[in-house]
């Protein structure tokens, strides 16, 4: 097993951010480096008020405030990064590629393969070269190829090491992970670099959930676990909708197959569909993978969660339209949350996004709260999808920053991300201020149906 004193991730995101934060916490004789070439993203990290920091995430504050100067680094110095480190972790964004061949679908390597050049332009000794992206099947290959191809002759092994840490619960699932994945080589040097990763790992993880496989099986791993969870909830919402039309309670056949211990109680939490930045991307990546080796079956199979998942998505903001004597012409939609999921600022695929978007289509004026999502942050989201012009855009959606403002004088209010502070409002308050009849969209299941009945709400469930 090999020391190592000195790490550097490449990529100071919502993964490796807090990841390394955890890693230098309970490592605190190895220095820890988080480099990135985001400017403003290494300035946030740096900033001395801790509440500045670029993720919100629980527990976060408190780690970087312990080890933010004592064993852990934010820099813009890429190379100075590699240079220092025994091990280098790549955690760059791999997003799905917008140009091309696999537009659409295959993950865009450009940001994993730029780092694997600045390494093996820059390093100057061996390293230990750690996927921490999540990528396709087989990229460990085209790392190996450029990293011995450089010129400087020096010895680099690929590891693989997913991360499996869910947005909101970042902390709690890096400081107690169901188990950590490290794939390598069968080599005596990659068993060794596996080993020296995991001793890393079992400074706060027990051994047993240390788990070493060869490197193909961990990067497919990874989107296998993706591809499984987003397909529960695909499962669980198409039978939302067949729960609408039968009277029958998506929460209550939830609870009741859940019971079933080869079933399990987890991720059966009906939707408006599922956001974030990676299940849609990796089970299009999958997709594209299995075409691309010639198994349509496979691909079409997995397509379905994604296409399952815009349905509900389209079905959610048709209810409101429907319900809305079916125009929402100029009519005002209050929206509770913009987040993908509570406890996060992230609005990457917000379900969220695509709901607006359609009522945009529809000409409604919408009004969005959300207690951590800058407003700035809901028009690039819109603006992105390029189906509105901006100036329509800020024309047609306000963001406030209240949401009895939010609410008041609305035709229709839809609940979009789960945050608890909606449960918790006065909603008595609201219904004097909301126009009549005072229909409520929940598209997560989260607020008293029964209480706001009492009030004097039309309340519409998800799957109810
Ligand atoms: P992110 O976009 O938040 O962060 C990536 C960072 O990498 C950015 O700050 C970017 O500036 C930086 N970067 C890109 N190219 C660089 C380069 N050449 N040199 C230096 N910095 C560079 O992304 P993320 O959410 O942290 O995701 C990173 C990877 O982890 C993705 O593959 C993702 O699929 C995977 N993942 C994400 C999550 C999650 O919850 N977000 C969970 C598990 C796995
Ligand atoms: C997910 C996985 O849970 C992580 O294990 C994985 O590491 C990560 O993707 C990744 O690879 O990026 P994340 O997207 O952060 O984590 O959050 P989840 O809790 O999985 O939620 C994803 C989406 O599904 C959210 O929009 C959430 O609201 C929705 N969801 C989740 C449901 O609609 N129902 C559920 O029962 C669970």
């Amino acid at each position: 097993m090999k020391e190592v004193k000195n790490i550097c991730c490449i990529g100071a995101g919502y993964v490796g951010g807090p990841t390394m934060a955890v890693i230098a916490l309970k490592n605190p004789h190895i220095k820890v480096n988080i480099v990135d070439i985001n400017e403003q993203r290494i300035a946030d990290w740096n900033d001395a008020d801790l509440d500045k920091l670029p993720i919100y995430e629980p527990g976060l504050k408190e780690v970087v405030a312990e080890t933010r100067g004592r064993n852990l680094f934010f820099s813009t110095n890429v190379d100075q990064g590699i240079q220092d480190a025994d091990m280098i972790f790549i955690s760059v964004n791999t997003p799905t590629k917008t140009y091309g061949k696999g537009k659409g679908q295959a993950a865009d390597l450009k940001y994993i393969e730029l780092c694997a050049r600045q390494i093996a332009r820059v390093a100057k000794r061996d390293k230990i070269v750690v996927e921490k992206s999540t990528l396709p099947v087989r990229t460990a290959e085209a790392l190996k190829d450029i990293l011995s191809n450089s010129e400087s002759g020096f010895k680099f092994e690929i590891l693989s090491n997913p991360e499996f840490l869910a947005e909101g619960t970042a902390i709690d699932d890096l400081m107690a992970p169901d188990r950590v994945l490290i794939g390598g080589d069968d080599t005596p040097s990659g068993q060794e670099a596996k080993d020296t990763l995991s001793a890393i790992y079992e400074a706060w993880v027990p051994k047993e959930q240390v788990l070493q496989t060869n490197v193909w099986s961990s990067e497919l791993s990874k989107l296998t676990a993706n591809a499984f969870l987003a397909q529960r909830i695909s499962s669980i919402n198409a039978m939302s909708a067949l729960c609408e039309e039968t009277e029958a309670d998506v929460d209550e056949i939830a609870r009741a197959i859940g019971m079933d211990s080869r079933i399990g109680p987890k991720f059966l939490k009906s939707s408006v569909g599922f956001g974030g930045s990676c299940f849609q991307k990796d089970v299009l990546n999958l997709v594209y993978i299995a075409k691309s080796y010639g198994l349509t079956e496979v691909a079409e199979y997995w397509d379905q969660v994604i296409q399952l998942n815009d349905y509900q998505k389209r079905r959610f903001a048709d209810k409101i339209i429907k319900k809305s004597y079916n125009t929402v012409n100029d009519k005002k939609i209050a929206f509770l949350g913009w987040a993908f999921k509570k406890d996060t600022n992230d609005t990457r695929e917000s379900a969220a996004i695509y709901v607006a978007d359609h009522l945009l289509d529809e000409n409604a004026q919408v009004v969005v709260y959300d207690p951590k999502v800058p407003a700035e942050q809901v028009y690039a989201d819109l603006e992105y999808l390029n189906t509105h012009d901006p100036e329509e855009i800020r024309k047609r959606v306000k963001i406030v920053n209240d949401p009895y403002e939010a609410t008041s004088e609305a035709h229709a209010i839809a609940v979009l991300t789960e945050w608890d502070e909606f449960k918790e409002y006065d909603w008595n308050k609201i219904f004097a201020s909301t126009l009549k009849p005072a229909n409520v969209f929940d598209g997560r299941n989260i607020l008293d149906k029964k209480a706001l009945e009492v009030i004097g709400f039309n309340v519409y469930n998800i799957g109810k």
